[in-house]
Protein backbone atom coordinates (compact mmCIF):
# COMPACT_ATOMS: atom_id res chain seq x y z
CA UNK A 1 0.00 0.00 0.00
CA UNK A 2 1.04 3.47 -0.85
CA UNK A 3 2.18 5.91 2.34
CA UNK A 4 0.46 8.20 0.54
CA UNK A 5 -2.04 8.50 -1.93
CA UNK A 6 -4.30 11.75 -3.30
CA UNK A 7 -6.69 10.71 -5.74
CA UNK A 8 -7.81 13.09 -8.16
CA UNK A 9 -8.21 16.22 -5.77
CA UNK A 10 -10.28 19.10 -6.60
CA UNK A 11 -9.98 22.21 -4.74
CA UNK A 12 -11.33 25.93 -5.44
CA UNK A 13 -10.82 29.07 -3.42
CA UNK A 14 -13.22 31.74 -2.86
CA UNK A 15 -12.70 34.90 -4.18
CA UNK A 16 -15.51 37.71 -3.75
CA UNK A 17 -18.06 35.65 -3.95
CA UNK A 18 -16.56 33.56 -7.17
CA UNK A 19 -14.99 29.91 -7.11
CA UNK A 20 -12.31 29.42 -8.82
CA UNK A 21 -10.16 26.30 -9.18
CA UNK A 22 -6.99 25.80 -7.84
CA UNK A 23 -6.13 22.22 -8.60
CA UNK A 24 -8.15 19.79 -10.57
CA UNK A 25 -7.53 16.18 -10.76
CA UNK A 26 -4.40 15.97 -8.60
CA UNK A 27 -3.34 12.36 -8.51
CA UNK A 28 -0.08 11.30 -7.09
CA UNK A 29 1.05 8.49 -4.71
CA UNK A 30 4.65 7.95 -2.45
CA UNK A 31 5.71 4.87 -1.25
CA UNK A 32 7.22 4.43 2.46
CA UNK A 33 10.81 5.58 2.11
CA UNK A 34 10.12 7.10 -1.48
CA UNK A 35 11.17 10.94 -2.66
CA UNK A 36 8.93 12.47 -4.87
CA UNK A 37 9.68 15.74 -5.90
CA UNK A 38 7.24 17.98 -6.75
CA UNK A 39 8.33 21.09 -8.56
CA UNK A 40 6.85 24.03 -11.00
CA UNK A 41 6.58 27.59 -11.89
CA UNK A 42 5.36 29.80 -8.60
CA UNK A 43 1.78 29.77 -8.26
CA UNK A 44 1.33 26.72 -9.99
CA UNK A 45 -0.27 24.98 -6.80
CA UNK A 46 2.90 23.11 -5.35
CA UNK A 47 2.30 23.77 -1.98
CA UNK A 48 -1.42 23.90 -1.74
CA UNK A 49 -0.92 20.34 -2.66
CA UNK A 50 1.38 20.02 -0.01
CA UNK A 51 -0.58 21.70 2.79
CA UNK A 52 -3.65 19.65 1.49
CA UNK A 53 -2.42 16.12 2.97
CA UNK A 54 -2.46 17.37 6.51
CA UNK A 55 -5.67 19.37 5.44
CA UNK A 56 -3.56 22.78 6.32
CA UNK A 57 -5.06 25.07 3.64
CA UNK A 58 -7.82 26.99 5.27
CA UNK A 59 -11.46 26.62 4.58
CA UNK A 60 -12.60 28.87 3.95
CA UNK A 61 -11.45 30.94 1.54
CA UNK A 62 -10.58 26.99 0.27
CA UNK A 63 -12.82 24.20 -0.19
CA UNK A 64 -12.19 20.37 -0.78
CA UNK A 65 -14.50 20.09 -3.75
CA UNK A 66 -13.66 16.32 -4.30
CA UNK A 67 -11.12 13.62 -4.64
CA UNK A 68 -9.32 11.75 -1.69
CA UNK A 69 -6.00 12.26 0.20
CA UNK A 70 -5.53 8.47 1.87
CA UNK A 71 -2.70 7.96 4.30
CA UNK A 72 -1.79 4.29 4.59
CA UNK A 73 -5.21 4.06 3.50
CA UNK A 74 -6.99 6.42 5.75
CA UNK A 75 -8.62 9.37 3.69
CA UNK A 76 -7.64 13.07 6.00
CA UNK A 77 -10.60 14.90 4.06
CA UNK A 78 -12.83 12.58 5.87
CA UNK A 79 -11.05 12.53 9.56
CA UNK A 80 -12.37 14.19 12.41
CA UNK A 81 -10.46 17.41 14.03
CA UNK A 82 -8.98 15.14 16.65
CA UNK A 83 -7.85 12.13 14.19
CA UNK A 84 -6.24 14.93 12.17
CA UNK A 85 -4.46 16.35 14.57
CA UNK A 86 -2.81 13.17 15.20
CA UNK A 87 -1.78 12.89 11.19
CA UNK A 88 -0.33 16.97 11.35
CA UNK A 89 3.28 16.90 13.03
CA UNK A 90 2.97 13.10 14.08
CA UNK A 91 2.83 10.67 10.51
CA UNK A 92 3.20 13.84 8.66
CA UNK A 93 5.11 16.34 9.67
CA UNK A 94 6.59 20.10 7.37
CA UNK A 95 9.31 22.08 6.79
CA UNK A 96 8.57 25.20 5.31
CA UNK A 97 10.97 27.86 4.10
CA UNK A 98 10.38 30.35 6.47
CA UNK A 99 11.52 30.08 9.67
CA UNK A 100 9.41 32.23 11.11
CA UNK A 101 6.65 29.63 9.92
CA UNK A 102 7.79 26.79 12.22
CA UNK A 103 10.33 28.19 15.09
CA UNK A 104 9.02 30.68 17.66
CA UNK A 105 11.45 33.50 18.31
CA UNK A 106 10.83 33.71 22.14
CA UNK A 107 11.33 30.28 22.87
CA UNK A 108 14.92 28.57 22.98
CA UNK A 109 15.44 25.79 20.55
CA UNK A 110 15.82 22.81 22.60
CA UNK A 111 12.38 23.36 24.63
CA UNK A 112 10.61 23.80 20.88
CA UNK A 113 11.52 20.61 19.80
CA UNK A 114 11.11 19.52 23.28
CA UNK A 115 7.64 20.93 22.94
CA UNK A 116 7.32 18.49 20.13
CA UNK A 117 8.38 15.53 21.64
CA UNK A 118 6.00 15.35 24.93
CA UNK A 119 3.66 15.58 22.19
CA UNK A 120 4.31 12.97 20.17
CA UNK A 121 6.93 10.91 22.14
CA UNK A 122 5.78 11.54 25.69
CA UNK A 123 8.42 8.99 26.32
CA UNK A 124 11.28 10.65 25.04
CA UNK A 125 10.73 14.08 26.15
CA UNK A 126 14.16 14.31 27.44
CA UNK A 127 17.24 16.71 27.05
CA UNK A 128 19.01 14.03 25.77
CA UNK A 129 16.82 12.85 22.95
CA UNK A 130 16.82 16.59 21.76
CA UNK A 131 20.63 16.76 21.99
CA UNK A 132 20.56 13.86 19.74
CA UNK A 133 18.50 15.13 17.20
CA UNK A 134 20.47 18.54 17.20
CA UNK A 135 23.48 16.25 16.35
CA UNK A 136 21.35 14.31 13.78
CA UNK A 137 20.79 17.20 11.95
CA UNK A 138 24.43 18.78 11.77
CA UNK A 139 24.14 21.18 14.24
CA UNK A 140 27.28 21.63 16.02
CA UNK A 141 27.75 21.77 19.70
CA UNK A 142 24.38 20.53 20.31
CA UNK A 143 24.49 21.05 24.38
CA UNK A 144 24.78 24.78 23.92
CA UNK A 145 22.95 25.27 21.08
CA UNK A 146 20.17 23.75 22.65
CA UNK A 147 19.96 26.87 24.78
CA UNK A 148 19.83 29.30 21.79
CA UNK A 149 17.33 31.69 20.69
CA UNK A 150 15.85 31.00 16.80
CA UNK A 151 17.99 34.52 16.05
CA UNK A 152 20.92 33.50 17.91
CA UNK A 153 21.50 31.05 14.86
CA UNK A 154 22.20 31.32 11.09
CA UNK A 155 19.22 30.48 8.29
CA UNK A 156 21.27 27.43 7.77
CA UNK A 157 21.18 26.42 11.28
CA UNK A 158 17.60 27.36 11.37
CA UNK A 159 16.45 25.65 8.88
CA UNK A 160 18.23 22.47 10.79
CA UNK A 161 16.67 23.31 13.30
CA UNK A 162 13.37 23.39 12.09
CA UNK A 163 14.10 19.84 10.64
CA UNK A 164 15.13 18.91 13.71
CA UNK A 165 11.42 19.56 14.88
CA UNK A 166 10.07 18.23 12.31
CA UNK A 167 11.66 14.35 12.31
CA UNK A 168 11.06 14.99 16.42
CA UNK A 169 7.73 12.88 15.97
CA UNK A 170 9.33 10.47 13.75
CA UNK A 171 7.07 11.31 10.76
CA UNK A 172 6.23 9.00 7.88
CA UNK A 173 6.49 11.29 5.70
CA UNK A 174 8.19 14.81 5.51
CA UNK A 175 6.78 17.34 3.64
CA UNK A 176 9.51 20.12 2.50
CA UNK A 177 7.94 22.86 1.14
CA UNK A 178 10.96 24.97 -0.46
CA UNK A 179 13.42 24.41 2.72
CA UNK A 180 15.86 25.78 0.59
CA UNK A 181 15.31 28.96 -1.07
CA UNK A 182 16.34 31.43 1.50
CA UNK A 183 19.37 29.93 1.47
CA UNK A 184 22.53 30.56 -0.12
CA UNK A 185 23.32 27.76 -2.73
CA UNK A 186 26.18 26.41 -0.43
CA UNK A 187 23.77 26.13 2.37
CA UNK A 188 21.50 25.01 0.10
CA UNK A 189 23.18 21.93 -1.06
CA UNK A 190 24.05 20.94 2.10
CA UNK A 191 20.34 21.21 3.67
CA UNK A 192 19.40 18.82 0.31
CA UNK A 193 22.53 16.63 1.83
CA UNK A 194 20.72 16.35 4.74
CA UNK A 195 17.87 15.53 3.79
CA UNK A 196 18.76 12.99 2.14
CA UNK A 197 20.90 11.57 4.71
CA UNK A 198 18.07 11.27 6.91
CA UNK A 199 15.76 9.84 4.65
CA UNK A 200 18.33 6.79 4.16
CA UNK A 201 18.59 7.06 8.16
CA UNK A 202 15.10 7.41 9.12
CA UNK A 203 13.60 5.20 6.38
CA UNK A 204 10.94 8.32 5.94
CA UNK A 205 9.30 9.05 2.95
CA UNK A 206 9.57 13.27 1.37
CA UNK A 207 7.87 14.95 -0.52
CA UNK A 208 10.14 17.71 -1.48
CA UNK A 209 8.28 20.82 -3.16
CA UNK A 210 10.65 22.90 -5.32
CA UNK A 211 10.98 25.63 -8.23
CA UNK A 212 14.44 24.05 -8.99
CA UNK A 213 14.68 21.12 -11.60
CA UNK A 214 18.38 21.29 -10.16
CA UNK A 215 17.75 19.33 -7.08
CA UNK A 216 15.69 17.04 -8.45
CA UNK A 217 18.68 14.68 -9.16
CA UNK A 218 20.59 14.98 -6.11
CA UNK A 219 17.33 13.36 -4.12
CA UNK A 220 14.60 12.23 -5.98
CA UNK A 221 13.27 8.95 -6.61
CA UNK A 222 10.43 10.07 -9.04
CA UNK A 223 8.73 13.52 -9.83
CA UNK A 224 5.81 15.23 -10.66
CA UNK A 225 5.53 18.21 -12.54
CA UNK A 226 3.27 20.81 -11.81
CA UNK A 227 1.76 23.63 -14.10
CA UNK A 228 -1.32 25.84 -13.49
CA UNK A 229 -3.35 23.72 -11.06
CA UNK A 230 -2.31 20.25 -12.57
CA UNK A 231 -0.03 16.98 -12.66
CA UNK A 232 1.35 17.52 -16.38
CA UNK A 233 4.37 14.87 -15.91
CA UNK A 234 5.11 12.41 -13.60
CA UNK A 235 8.17 10.14 -14.07
CA UNK A 236 11.37 8.30 -12.09
CA UNK A 237 14.13 10.90 -11.73
CA UNK A 238 16.74 9.71 -13.87
CA UNK A 239 14.23 9.13 -16.71
CA UNK A 240 12.84 12.42 -16.29
CA UNK A 241 16.03 14.05 -16.44
CA UNK A 242 17.24 11.91 -19.34
CA UNK A 243 14.10 12.54 -21.36
CA UNK A 244 11.60 14.88 -20.23
CA UNK A 245 8.31 14.13 -22.36
CA UNK A 246 6.49 17.18 -21.22
CA UNK A 247 6.88 20.49 -23.34
CA UNK A 248 6.48 22.20 -20.12
CA UNK A 249 9.16 19.78 -18.33
CA UNK A 250 11.67 20.66 -21.20
CA UNK A 251 11.02 24.05 -20.60
CA UNK A 252 11.88 24.17 -17.04
CA UNK A 253 14.50 22.04 -17.71
CA UNK A 254 16.32 24.65 -20.28
CA UNK A 255 15.96 27.45 -17.31
CA UNK A 256 17.82 25.66 -14.62
CA UNK A 257 20.99 26.91 -13.82
CA UNK A 258 23.84 24.81 -14.62
CA UNK A 259 27.06 24.81 -12.86
CA UNK A 260 30.33 26.19 -14.81
CA UNK A 261 27.74 27.50 -17.92
CA UNK A 262 27.16 30.75 -19.21
CA UNK A 263 24.56 32.35 -18.33
CA UNK A 264 23.27 33.70 -21.65
CA UNK A 265 22.44 30.29 -22.41
CA UNK A 266 20.14 30.38 -19.73
CA UNK A 267 16.24 30.55 -21.14
CA UNK A 268 13.36 31.75 -18.89
CA UNK A 269 9.94 30.52 -20.07
CA UNK A 270 8.46 32.90 -22.26
CA UNK A 271 5.12 34.20 -20.64
CA UNK A 272 3.88 33.73 -17.44
CA UNK A 273 1.68 31.15 -15.36
CA UNK A 274 -1.72 31.42 -15.99
CA UNK A 275 -3.81 33.17 -12.83
CA UNK A 276 -6.59 31.25 -11.02
CA UNK A 277 -9.72 31.80 -12.88
CA UNK A 278 -8.30 32.48 -15.75
CA UNK A 279 -6.54 29.25 -16.89
CA UNK A 280 -6.06 29.09 -20.74
CA UNK A 281 -8.65 26.84 -22.88
CA UNK A 282 -7.57 23.24 -23.97
CA UNK A 283 -3.79 22.53 -22.84
CA UNK A 284 -3.35 24.98 -19.75
CA UNK A 285 0.05 25.28 -20.85
CA UNK A 286 -0.51 26.06 -24.98
CA UNK A 287 -0.25 29.73 -25.11
CA UNK A 288 3.47 29.23 -23.85
CA UNK A 289 4.33 26.04 -25.76
CA UNK A 290 6.91 26.56 -28.64
CA UNK A 291 4.77 22.72 -29.74
CA UNK A 292 1.62 23.90 -29.84
CA UNK A 293 -0.50 22.41 -32.87
CA UNK A 294 -3.85 24.15 -33.68
CA UNK A 295 -6.20 21.72 -31.67
CA UNK A 296 -4.04 22.19 -28.02
CA UNK A 297 -6.33 25.01 -27.64
CA UNK A 298 -9.14 23.46 -27.66
CA UNK A 299 -9.00 19.52 -26.55
CA UNK A 300 -7.95 19.36 -22.88
CA UNK A 301 -5.31 16.49 -22.84
CA UNK A 302 -5.63 13.62 -20.25
CA UNK A 303 -2.59 12.55 -18.58
CA UNK A 304 -1.57 9.78 -20.99
CA UNK A 305 1.14 6.93 -20.24
CA UNK A 306 4.55 7.75 -21.55
CA UNK A 307 5.97 4.91 -23.55
CA UNK A 308 5.79 1.39 -22.64
CA UNK A 309 6.52 1.84 -19.27
CA UNK A 310 3.67 2.54 -17.08
CA UNK A 311 5.36 4.56 -14.36
CA UNK A 312 5.53 7.52 -16.80
CA UNK A 313 2.38 9.75 -16.82
CA UNK A 314 2.53 12.59 -19.45
CA UNK A 315 -0.75 15.66 -20.18
CA UNK A 316 0.84 16.05 -23.68
CA UNK A 317 -0.93 14.08 -26.77
CA UNK A 318 1.81 15.24 -28.83
CA UNK A 319 4.81 13.90 -26.19
CA UNK A 320 6.61 11.41 -28.74
CA UNK A 321 6.32 13.35 -31.23
CA UNK A 322 8.28 16.47 -29.63
CA UNK A 323 11.09 14.07 -27.44
CA UNK A 324 11.79 12.14 -30.71
CA UNK A 325 11.32 14.67 -33.56
CA UNK A 326 13.05 12.36 -35.91
CA UNK A 327 10.57 9.59 -35.72
CA UNK A 328 7.38 10.59 -36.33
CA UNK A 329 4.15 10.87 -33.83
CA UNK A 330 3.91 7.00 -33.54
CA UNK A 331 4.37 5.68 -30.27
CA UNK A 332 8.09 5.18 -28.96
CA UNK A 333 9.79 2.25 -28.25
CA UNK A 334 10.65 2.51 -24.64
CA UNK A 335 11.90 6.05 -23.92
CA UNK A 336 13.45 4.69 -20.71
CA UNK A 337 15.26 1.99 -21.49
CA UNK A 338 19.11 2.12 -19.99
CA UNK A 339 17.53 4.57 -17.50
N1 LIG B 1 -5.27 30.97 1.10
C1 LIG B 1 -5.39 31.26 -0.21
N2 LIG B 1 -6.42 32.00 -0.67
C2 LIG B 1 -6.57 32.26 -1.97
N3 LIG B 1 -5.74 31.83 -2.94
C3 LIG B 1 -4.69 31.09 -2.56
C4 LIG B 1 -4.44 30.76 -1.18
N4 LIG B 1 -3.32 30.00 -1.10
C5 LIG B 1 -2.89 29.87 -2.37
N5 LIG B 1 -3.69 30.51 -3.25
C6 LIG B 1 -3.53 30.57 -4.71
O1 LIG B 1 -3.41 29.24 -5.21
C7 LIG B 1 -2.46 29.21 -6.27
C8 LIG B 1 -1.42 28.16 -5.99
O2 LIG B 1 -0.69 28.57 -4.86
P1 LIG B 1 0.54 27.78 -4.26
O3 LIG B 1 0.99 28.53 -3.07
O4 LIG B 1 0.18 26.36 -4.06
O5 LIG B 1 1.61 27.88 -5.42
P2 LIG B 1 3.12 27.33 -5.45
O6 LIG B 1 3.23 26.43 -6.62
O7 LIG B 1 3.46 26.77 -4.12
O8 LIG B 1 3.96 28.64 -5.74
P3 LIG B 1 5.37 29.16 -5.11
O9 LIG B 1 6.44 28.47 -5.91
O10 LIG B 1 5.34 30.62 -5.32
O11 LIG B 1 5.40 28.78 -3.65
C9 LIG B 1 -1.89 30.60 -6.41
O12 LIG B 1 -2.54 31.26 -7.46
C10 LIG B 1 -2.23 31.24 -5.08
O13 LIG B 1 -2.41 32.63 -5.22
MG1 LIG C 1 4.73 27.34 -2.61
Amino acid sequence: MPLLEIKNLNLEFTHRGHAVQALQDVSLSIEPGETLCLVGESGSGKSITGLSIARLVPTPPARYVSGQILIEGRDTLQMSEKEIRKVRGGVVSYVFQDPGASLNPVFRIGSQIKEVLTLHRPNDANNAEVIRLLKLVGIPAPESRFHNYPHEMSGGMQQRAMIAMAIASRPKLLVADEPTTALDVTIQAQIVELLRDLKRELGMAILLITHNLGVVGDIADRVAVMYAGQIVETAPSRQLLKLPLHPYTRALMNSVPKLGSQAERLTAIPGNVPQLGSFPSGCRFHPRCAQAKDDCQKTSPELVEGGSNSQRLVRCPYWSADAHPDEGSGPVPSPQQGA
